[in-house]
């Protein structure tokens, strides 16, 4: 589940402790995560949500009291997904986890706050963690900011107990998954099917007219390889078998909501977190969050095309390490191209963003004269705020991927960060390009490769200039 639906809540995982032996990371009650170091002025941080009524925060912070927690940081601002909402940032020092577990729950069971996030350390001058192993993304199965069986209120599927008991069924299923396993077949459902078909067919009329020509290079290709039709919900394993064949790209399925920082860090490694239910079948053409409609029809074309993979990877690769501040500009360029992104194709524009690719609704409308028409320009596009919860008032245009790419890696390069990563695609794995070795390696690569270029160009005739 990408990070670009916000959905703020207090779902939440399986409540067993669990700990991870090889990083020390403790998990409690799946409300929090605290990185174990010797330093003892470690600060634990957590947002929580509060509806807007008299009195709520004093009686929130009344807990805090009672257990002896001294806030150490505080801050308010209106939840910008619910508007009857106030959200809350605060910190503790982490001598107070304990107490802190204890205020979490009473939060939740005494006042119906909830509680969506904890950070880790947010100590000033350091490098946040990031994954340096495609074997490393198993971290975040666990680290999830909401599970996918709880559904808000307002879901169309609320009240529906089989919806609810088959959203666990795929939360699980994702929970339990790990890198390099076969992502577990799903049986879906007549019901599940329909809904699928009806999405599918009429998703497939608008594409030759609204999607970017890339979405429809590959689209016969899924319906040729991956059992793309509309009486079939594709397997996320043969999907993902298909895009490493093309760009090196894989699925993963996830379990819930994952943060800015851990979803984007996947596509540093071309790993996209995908979800595997579908939507409600009462409202087959809506959904609050992603589903697979939206990763099969929005995404997964786009992530089969090359230069579409690098201009992904370019951005997961400019969060790794990145401040807070950095990580929430990035989610909104990547909100902006890979969601709800134009592009220039000669003299049209068209849509290469999942967001429009999987509604139907919106795929019109953003090529209408309605919404507002901007040039991509990453510094500018990550400060653009946005409506989650209707179509976009404002759509950024790339000239073409490879323009795109070049402007994230520029941008990528304004981001203060004591260090240069590169992706190894044979060790699959993060090099840190901060050492004279490091260096070297990276030019003997070049070299490697300029060799070949040249050999290529010698041997076809083609001009340099001509590519
Ligand atoms: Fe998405």
């Amino acid at each position: 589940m990408d990070a670009a639906y916000k959905k703020v809540n207090g779902n939440h995982g399986p409540v067993a402790e669990t700990e991870e032996p090889v990083t020390g990371r403790k998990r409690r009650g799946s409300m929090y995560l605290e990185e174990e170091t010797d330093n003892k002025t470690e600060v634990i941080s957590c947002i929580f949500s509060l509806n807007e009524e008299v009195g709520a925060l004093a009686k929130a912070l009344r807990l805090f009291e009672d257990k002896g927690i001294n806030l150490t940081h505080i801050e308010s601002r209106p939840s910008r997904m619910n508007q009857d909402q106030f959200e809350f940032f605060i910190s503790v020092d982490s001598t107070c986890s304990q107490a802190l577990d204890e205020v979490i729950d009473g939060l939740r069971t005494q006042i119906s706050g909830h509680v969506h996030e904890l950070s880790r350390n947010k100590e000033k001058d350091t490098v946040p963690w990031f994954p340096n192993d495609i074997q490393d993304l198993d971290r975040f199965a666990n680290q999830i900011l909401s599970y996918g069986s709880e559904l808000e209120a307002d879901h169309p599927g609320f009240t529906d107990p089989v919806y609810r008991a088959r959203r666990k069924e795929f939360a699980d299923i994702a929970y339990n998954y790990r890198h390099g396993q076969i992502i577990p077949r799903v049986e879906y459902t007549e019901a599940e099917r329909m809904t699928w078909g009806k999405v599918f067919k009429e998703l497939k009329t608008l594409y030759p007219t609204h999607a970017c020509r890339e979405h429809n290079r590959v689209f016969p290709l899924l319906e040729k390889y991956c059992g793309y039709r509309p009486d079939n919900i594709p397997q996320l394993e043969d999907v993902s078998r298909f895009l490493q064949s093309c760009t090196g790209f894989r699925l993963r399925p996830v379990a819930g909501l994952l943060s800015s920082r851990d979803f984007l860090a996947g596509l540093a490694f071309r790993v996209f977190h995908s979800t595997q239910y579908i939507r409600h079948s009462s409202k087959p053409t809506y959904t609050p969050e992603p589903d697979i409609c939206h990763e099969l029809l929005g995404h997964v074309p786009l992530f089969a095309d090359s230069s579409f993979a690098q201009f992904s990877q370019e951005i997961g690769l400019a969060s790794l390490g990145a401040p807070d501040e950095y990580i929430e500009k990035l989610a909104t360029v990547y909100w902006f191209t890979v969601e709800f992104g134009l592009c220039k194709q000669g003299s049209e524009i068209k849509a290469y963003g999942a967001g429009l690719l999987s509604s139907f609704g919106e795929l019109q409308y953003c090529l209408t004269d309605q919404p507002k028409l901007q040039p991509f320009d990453p510094d500018k596009t990550s400060l653009q705020k946005y409506p989650i919860t209707e179509y976009q008032p404002v759509y950024f245009v790339a000239e073409s991927f490879e323009d795109a790419k070049e402007k994230v890696r520029r941008f990528a390069a304004t981001i203060p960060r004591p260090f240069t990563v590169r992706y190894n695609p044979y060790t699959q794995s993060i090099e840190v390009l901060d050492s004279t070795q490091q260096l070297r390696n990276l030019a003997d690569s070049i070299n490697s490769e300029m060799g070949k270029l040249c050999e290529a160009l010698r041997k076809t005739g083609v001009k340099a200039r001509e590519i």
